[in-house]
Protein backbone atom coordinates (compact mmCIF):
# COMPACT_ATOMS: atom_id res chain seq x y z
CA UNK A 1 0.00 0.00 0.00
CA UNK A 2 1.21 3.46 -0.69
CA UNK A 3 2.02 6.05 1.72
CA UNK A 4 -0.45 7.81 1.08
CA UNK A 5 -2.90 4.40 1.52
CA UNK A 6 -1.59 4.17 4.71
CA UNK A 7 -2.26 7.57 6.31
CA UNK A 8 -5.57 7.35 5.08
CA UNK A 9 -6.29 4.06 6.40
CA UNK A 10 -4.69 5.25 9.58
CA UNK A 11 -7.51 8.17 9.69
CA UNK A 12 -10.47 5.88 8.93
CA UNK A 13 -9.11 3.63 12.06
CA UNK A 14 -8.69 6.79 14.28
CA UNK A 15 -12.05 8.06 13.35
CA UNK A 16 -13.90 5.03 13.94
CA UNK A 17 -12.12 4.40 17.53
CA UNK A 18 -12.92 8.04 18.55
CA UNK A 19 -16.73 7.30 17.68
CA UNK A 20 -16.82 4.34 19.55
CA UNK A 21 -15.46 6.05 22.43
CA UNK A 22 -17.85 8.73 21.72
CA UNK A 23 -20.63 5.90 21.97
CA UNK A 24 -19.68 4.20 25.26
CA UNK A 25 -19.09 7.30 26.90
CA UNK A 26 -22.93 7.99 26.17
CA UNK A 27 -25.14 6.50 28.93
CA UNK A 28 -27.48 4.41 27.65
CA UNK A 29 -31.25 5.62 28.17
CA UNK A 30 -31.85 3.36 30.98
CA UNK A 31 -29.75 5.29 32.82
CA UNK A 32 -31.44 8.08 32.23
CA UNK A 33 -33.24 9.81 35.11
CA UNK A 34 -36.22 12.73 34.69
CA UNK A 35 -38.74 14.27 36.94
CA UNK A 36 -42.16 15.86 36.99
CA UNK A 37 -42.91 17.86 39.60
CA UNK A 38 -46.63 18.86 39.63
CA UNK A 39 -48.06 21.72 41.84
CA UNK A 40 -49.40 19.04 44.08
CA UNK A 41 -49.99 15.53 44.00
CA UNK A 42 -53.20 13.42 44.61
CA UNK A 43 -55.62 15.50 42.88
CA UNK A 44 -57.24 13.04 39.92
CA UNK A 45 -56.26 16.29 37.51
CA UNK A 46 -52.64 15.39 37.57
CA UNK A 47 -53.47 11.72 36.45
CA UNK A 48 -53.40 12.38 32.73
CA UNK A 49 -50.59 14.11 33.06
CA UNK A 50 -48.61 10.99 35.00
CA UNK A 51 -49.94 8.73 32.43
CA UNK A 52 -48.49 10.11 29.49
CA UNK A 53 -45.28 10.78 31.61
CA UNK A 54 -45.24 6.72 31.75
CA UNK A 55 -45.95 6.40 27.96
CA UNK A 56 -43.57 8.15 27.22
CA UNK A 57 -40.62 6.64 29.33
CA UNK A 58 -41.44 3.51 27.85
CA UNK A 59 -41.55 4.33 24.42
CA UNK A 60 -37.89 6.13 25.43
CA UNK A 61 -36.62 3.69 27.62
CA UNK A 62 -35.64 6.21 30.22
CA UNK A 63 -36.46 6.31 34.07
CA UNK A 64 -39.33 8.87 34.52
CA UNK A 65 -40.55 9.62 38.05
CA UNK A 66 -43.71 11.87 38.87
CA UNK A 67 -43.58 13.98 42.24
CA UNK A 68 -44.54 16.86 44.15
CA UNK A 69 -46.03 18.18 47.21
CA UNK A 70 -49.02 16.48 49.00
CA UNK A 71 -50.58 19.73 48.57
CA UNK A 72 -49.78 23.00 46.50
CA UNK A 73 -46.66 24.44 48.43
CA UNK A 74 -44.07 26.87 47.02
CA UNK A 75 -41.40 26.07 49.37
CA UNK A 76 -42.17 22.04 49.40
CA UNK A 77 -41.84 22.16 45.38
CA UNK A 78 -38.71 24.11 45.65
CA UNK A 79 -37.69 21.75 47.98
CA UNK A 80 -38.39 18.58 45.85
CA UNK A 81 -36.79 20.20 42.58
CA UNK A 82 -33.74 21.04 44.64
CA UNK A 83 -33.12 17.78 45.61
CA UNK A 84 -33.66 16.06 41.96
CA UNK A 85 -30.77 18.73 40.94
CA UNK A 86 -28.52 16.79 44.05
CA UNK A 87 -29.47 13.53 42.68
CA UNK A 88 -28.27 14.85 39.36
CA UNK A 89 -31.14 14.08 37.37
CA UNK A 90 -30.95 14.82 33.62
CA UNK A 91 -34.01 16.35 33.17
CA UNK A 92 -36.98 18.20 35.33
CA UNK A 93 -40.53 19.50 34.26
CA UNK A 94 -41.73 21.82 36.66
CA UNK A 95 -45.49 22.86 37.15
CA UNK A 96 -44.78 26.03 39.36
CA UNK A 97 -46.71 27.19 42.13
CA UNK A 98 -45.67 30.65 41.78
CA UNK A 99 -43.32 31.66 38.33
CA UNK A 100 -41.21 33.86 40.35
CA UNK A 101 -40.26 31.67 43.22
CA UNK A 102 -38.80 28.73 40.81
CA UNK A 103 -36.78 30.75 38.58
CA UNK A 104 -33.38 29.90 40.73
CA UNK A 105 -33.85 26.62 40.95
CA UNK A 106 -34.52 26.34 37.63
CA UNK A 107 -31.18 28.69 36.38
CA UNK A 108 -29.06 26.56 38.74
CA UNK A 109 -30.33 22.69 37.19
CA UNK A 110 -29.94 24.41 33.84
CA UNK A 111 -26.30 25.88 34.75
CA UNK A 112 -25.59 22.26 36.05
CA UNK A 113 -26.84 20.55 32.64
CA UNK A 114 -29.98 19.57 33.79
CA UNK A 115 -32.67 20.12 31.28
CA UNK A 116 -35.76 21.93 32.62
CA UNK A 117 -39.26 22.76 31.08
CA UNK A 118 -42.31 23.89 32.57
CA UNK A 119 -45.42 22.40 31.66
CA UNK A 120 -49.07 22.96 32.78
CA UNK A 121 -48.18 26.47 34.00
CA UNK A 122 -45.26 28.61 33.01
CA UNK A 123 -42.67 30.90 34.91
CA UNK A 124 -41.74 32.41 31.22
CA UNK A 125 -39.26 34.88 32.72
CA UNK A 126 -37.11 31.61 33.90
CA UNK A 127 -34.13 30.08 32.14
CA UNK A 128 -36.28 27.16 31.38
CA UNK A 129 -36.35 25.91 27.78
CA UNK A 130 -39.96 25.50 26.84
CA UNK A 131 -43.55 25.30 28.12
CA UNK A 132 -45.57 22.71 27.56
CA UNK A 133 -49.36 23.01 28.21
CA UNK A 134 -52.56 25.23 27.22
CA UNK A 135 -53.00 28.43 26.04
CA UNK A 136 -54.40 29.80 28.93
CA UNK A 137 -54.99 33.37 28.00
CA UNK A 138 -57.12 31.89 24.89
CA UNK A 139 -58.43 29.42 26.93
CA UNK A 140 -59.56 32.15 29.42
CA UNK A 141 -61.46 33.83 26.48
CA UNK A 142 -63.16 30.81 25.53
CA UNK A 143 -64.39 30.76 29.06
CA UNK A 144 -65.80 34.08 28.65
CA UNK A 145 -67.18 33.75 25.43
CA UNK A 146 -69.24 30.68 27.06
CA UNK A 147 -70.43 32.88 29.94
CA UNK A 148 -71.48 35.19 27.68
CA UNK A 149 -73.92 32.78 25.65
CA UNK A 150 -75.25 31.42 28.97
CA UNK A 151 -76.57 34.05 30.25
CA UNK A 152 -77.38 36.01 27.19
CA UNK A 153 -74.99 38.85 27.75
CA UNK A 154 -75.14 41.91 25.69
CA UNK A 155 -72.96 45.53 24.80
CA UNK A 156 -73.13 47.39 28.26
CA UNK A 157 -74.87 49.91 26.15
CA UNK A 158 -78.28 47.91 24.90
CA UNK A 159 -78.19 46.00 28.45
CA UNK A 160 -81.02 46.96 31.34
CA UNK A 161 -79.76 44.85 33.93
CA UNK A 162 -76.10 44.35 34.99
CA UNK A 163 -74.90 40.38 35.67
CA UNK A 164 -72.96 39.66 38.29
CA UNK A 165 -70.35 36.57 38.05
CA UNK A 166 -67.57 35.31 40.38
CA UNK A 167 -64.20 34.47 38.85
CA UNK A 168 -62.61 31.48 41.08
CA UNK A 169 -58.64 31.39 41.34
CA UNK A 170 -56.31 28.99 42.57
CA UNK A 171 -53.19 30.45 44.77
CA UNK A 172 -53.02 33.70 43.47
CA UNK A 173 -49.60 34.00 42.22
CA UNK A 174 -50.09 31.01 39.82
CA UNK A 175 -49.17 31.75 35.84
CA UNK A 176 -51.53 29.90 34.41
CA UNK A 177 -54.72 30.61 36.69
CA UNK A 178 -53.94 34.18 36.14
CA UNK A 179 -53.28 34.01 32.40
CA UNK A 180 -56.92 32.26 32.50
CA UNK A 181 -58.82 35.12 34.86
CA UNK A 182 -57.43 37.71 32.30
CA UNK A 183 -58.81 36.11 29.51
CA UNK A 184 -61.86 35.66 30.62
CA UNK A 185 -61.79 39.33 31.72
CA UNK A 186 -60.97 40.17 28.08
CA UNK A 187 -63.86 38.47 26.85
CA UNK A 188 -66.94 39.92 28.71
CA UNK A 189 -65.52 43.16 28.67
CA UNK A 190 -67.58 46.03 27.49
CA UNK A 191 -70.38 43.41 27.95
CA UNK A 192 -73.33 43.89 30.93
CA UNK A 193 -71.76 41.30 32.97
CA UNK A 194 -70.15 42.68 35.90
CA UNK A 195 -67.24 40.82 38.20
CA UNK A 196 -67.32 40.63 41.41
CA UNK A 197 -63.71 41.11 43.25
CA UNK A 198 -61.69 37.94 42.76
CA UNK A 199 -61.86 34.88 45.37
CA UNK A 200 -59.20 32.05 45.47
CA UNK A 201 -59.35 28.69 46.64
CA UNK A 202 -55.67 28.01 46.74
CA UNK A 203 -56.09 24.49 45.55
CA UNK A 204 -57.70 23.21 48.37
CA UNK A 205 -61.39 21.43 48.33
CA UNK A 206 -62.78 23.17 51.69
CA UNK A 207 -61.80 26.45 50.68
CA UNK A 208 -63.04 26.10 47.00
CA UNK A 209 -66.52 25.31 48.85
CA UNK A 210 -66.16 28.03 51.21
CA UNK A 211 -65.58 31.12 48.97
CA UNK A 212 -67.76 29.85 46.46
CA UNK A 213 -70.40 29.65 49.35
CA UNK A 214 -69.37 33.29 50.59
CA UNK A 215 -70.03 34.89 46.78
CA UNK A 216 -73.32 33.20 47.09
CA UNK A 217 -74.34 34.68 50.69
CA UNK A 218 -72.75 38.09 49.85
CA UNK A 219 -74.54 38.42 46.14
CA UNK A 220 -78.40 37.27 45.97
CA UNK A 221 -78.02 38.46 42.70
CA UNK A 222 -75.15 36.00 41.37
CA UNK A 223 -75.48 34.71 38.21
CA UNK A 224 -72.60 33.08 37.31
CA UNK A 225 -69.20 31.57 38.04
CA UNK A 226 -65.91 31.27 35.98
CA UNK A 227 -63.80 28.16 38.06
CA UNK A 228 -60.51 28.75 36.62
CA UNK A 229 -58.66 25.41 38.24
CA UNK A 230 -59.87 22.02 38.98
CA UNK A 231 -60.98 22.65 42.40
CA UNK A 232 -62.99 25.33 41.08
CA UNK A 233 -65.42 23.29 39.34
CA UNK A 234 -66.75 20.86 42.36
CA UNK A 235 -66.15 23.48 45.23
CA UNK A 236 -68.83 26.38 43.30
CA UNK A 237 -71.15 22.74 42.34
CA UNK A 238 -71.23 21.92 45.89
CA UNK A 239 -71.85 25.49 46.92
CA UNK A 240 -74.92 26.08 44.51
CA UNK A 241 -76.61 22.37 45.27
CA UNK A 242 -76.55 23.62 49.11
CA UNK A 243 -77.70 27.17 48.33
CA UNK A 244 -81.07 24.97 46.14
CA UNK A 245 -81.57 22.68 48.86
CA UNK A 246 -82.08 25.52 51.29
CA UNK A 247 -84.31 27.42 49.19
CA UNK A 248 -81.71 30.23 48.41
CA UNK A 249 -81.36 29.70 44.75
CA UNK A 250 -83.31 28.05 41.97
CA UNK A 251 -81.55 25.49 39.89
CA UNK A 252 -80.20 27.31 36.75
CA UNK A 253 -79.72 30.85 38.37
CA UNK A 254 -75.90 30.24 38.52
CA UNK A 255 -74.68 29.39 35.29
CA UNK A 256 -71.13 27.61 35.67
CA UNK A 257 -68.24 27.60 33.78
CA UNK A 258 -65.49 25.23 34.84
CA UNK A 259 -62.02 23.77 34.20
CA UNK A 260 -60.95 19.96 33.94
CA UNK A 261 -62.48 16.96 33.32
CA UNK A 262 -62.18 15.18 36.55
CA UNK A 263 -65.23 12.77 37.13
CA UNK A 264 -66.69 14.71 40.01
CA UNK A 265 -67.01 17.62 37.05
CA UNK A 266 -68.16 15.72 34.32
CA UNK A 267 -70.89 14.35 36.99
CA UNK A 268 -72.28 17.71 37.62
CA UNK A 269 -72.72 18.09 34.16
CA UNK A 270 -74.64 15.26 33.53
CA UNK A 271 -76.72 16.83 36.51
CA UNK A 272 -77.37 20.29 35.38
CA UNK A 273 -74.99 22.16 38.16
CA UNK A 274 -72.01 22.50 36.14
CA UNK A 275 -72.81 24.11 32.96
CA UNK A 276 -69.79 23.77 30.48
CA UNK A 277 -66.06 22.77 31.38
CA UNK A 278 -62.58 23.23 29.57
CA UNK A 279 -60.96 20.29 28.86
CA UNK A 280 -57.07 20.37 28.79
CA UNK A 281 -54.90 17.92 27.13
CA UNK A 282 -53.41 16.54 30.05
CA UNK A 283 -51.52 13.70 28.46
CA UNK A 284 -50.01 15.22 26.19
CA UNK A 285 -48.48 17.72 28.34
CA UNK A 286 -47.04 14.16 30.60
CA UNK A 287 -46.07 12.97 27.36
CA UNK A 288 -44.36 15.83 25.25
CA UNK A 289 -42.43 16.83 28.29
CA UNK A 290 -40.64 13.78 28.75
CA UNK A 291 -40.10 14.21 25.16
CA UNK A 292 -38.08 17.31 25.07
CA UNK A 293 -36.28 16.37 28.31
CA UNK A 294 -34.72 13.63 26.95
CA UNK A 295 -33.98 14.89 23.14
CA UNK A 296 -32.34 18.21 25.38
CA UNK A 297 -30.60 15.73 27.56
CA UNK A 298 -29.27 14.00 24.76
CA UNK A 299 -28.22 16.63 23.15
CA UNK A 300 -26.53 18.27 25.87
CA UNK A 301 -24.87 14.48 26.49
CA UNK A 302 -23.24 15.41 23.46
CA UNK A 303 -22.56 18.97 22.76
CA UNK A 304 -22.30 20.06 26.76
CA UNK A 305 -24.77 22.51 25.53
CA UNK A 306 -28.58 23.10 25.35
CA UNK A 307 -29.99 24.05 22.20
CA UNK A 308 -32.82 26.45 23.09
CA UNK A 309 -35.70 26.60 20.57
CA UNK A 310 -35.88 29.96 18.49
CA UNK A 311 -36.93 32.80 19.39
CA UNK A 312 -41.10 33.07 20.12
CA UNK A 313 -41.24 28.79 19.86
CA UNK A 314 -40.33 28.30 23.39
CA UNK A 315 -44.26 27.04 23.84
CA UNK A 316 -45.95 24.28 22.79
CA UNK A 317 -49.66 24.62 22.89
CA UNK A 318 -51.76 21.34 23.90
CA UNK A 319 -55.15 22.68 22.74
CA UNK A 320 -58.28 22.54 24.61
CA UNK A 321 -61.78 21.88 24.22
CA UNK A 322 -65.37 22.93 25.60
CA UNK A 323 -67.12 19.52 26.83
CA UNK A 324 -71.37 20.30 27.17
CA UNK A 325 -73.55 18.26 28.56
CA UNK A 326 -74.17 16.64 25.39
CA UNK A 327 -70.25 15.61 24.71
CA UNK A 328 -69.96 14.01 28.43
CA UNK A 329 -70.76 10.26 27.32
CA UNK A 330 -68.67 10.19 24.19
CA UNK A 331 -65.90 12.34 26.16
CA UNK A 332 -65.59 9.67 29.07
CA UNK A 333 -65.25 6.67 26.68
CA UNK A 334 -62.47 8.51 25.18
CA UNK A 335 -58.25 6.90 25.56
CA UNK A 336 -57.03 9.64 27.78
CA UNK A 337 -54.05 10.35 24.98
CA UNK A 338 -56.60 11.88 22.72
CA UNK A 339 -59.97 13.42 24.94
CA UNK A 340 -61.42 15.87 23.62
CA UNK A 341 -64.89 16.79 23.49
CA UNK A 342 -66.22 16.90 19.80
CA UNK A 343 -67.70 20.12 19.27
CA UNK A 344 -64.08 21.07 20.02
CA UNK A 345 -63.45 24.90 20.30
C1 LIG B 1 -54.58 23.60 36.55
C2 LIG B 1 -53.52 23.16 37.52
C3 LIG B 1 -54.12 23.07 38.91
C4 LIG B 1 -55.26 22.08 38.85
C5 LIG B 1 -55.86 21.79 40.21
C6 LIG B 1 -55.86 22.77 36.67
O1 LIG B 1 -56.84 23.42 35.95
O2 LIG B 1 -54.11 23.53 35.22
O3 LIG B 1 -52.46 24.06 37.49
O4 LIG B 1 -53.18 22.71 39.86
O5 LIG B 1 -56.25 22.62 38.00
O6 LIG B 1 -56.45 22.90 40.74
Amino acid sequence: MSKVGLRLLGLVVAAAFIAALVLLARRPPSQMRFALVPKSVGHPYWEGVREGMEAAAARHNVQAIFHGPPEASVEEQLKIIEDFITQGYHGIGISPNDPNAVKEVIKQAMDRGIAVVTFDSDSPESDRLLYIGTDNRAAGRIGGREMISLLGATSKEEASEELLVQIIGGQPGAWNLNERMAGFREAVEGTNIKLCDDLYNEENPDTALQVAENAINAYPNLRGFFCSNAFGGPGAALAITGAIQRGKIEQGQIRVVAFDTTDDILNYIDEGIIDCTLAQQTHKMGAISIDKLVESATQFEEAAEFVRPPEGEDVIDTGVSVVWPDDVADYRTQPTETREASQGT
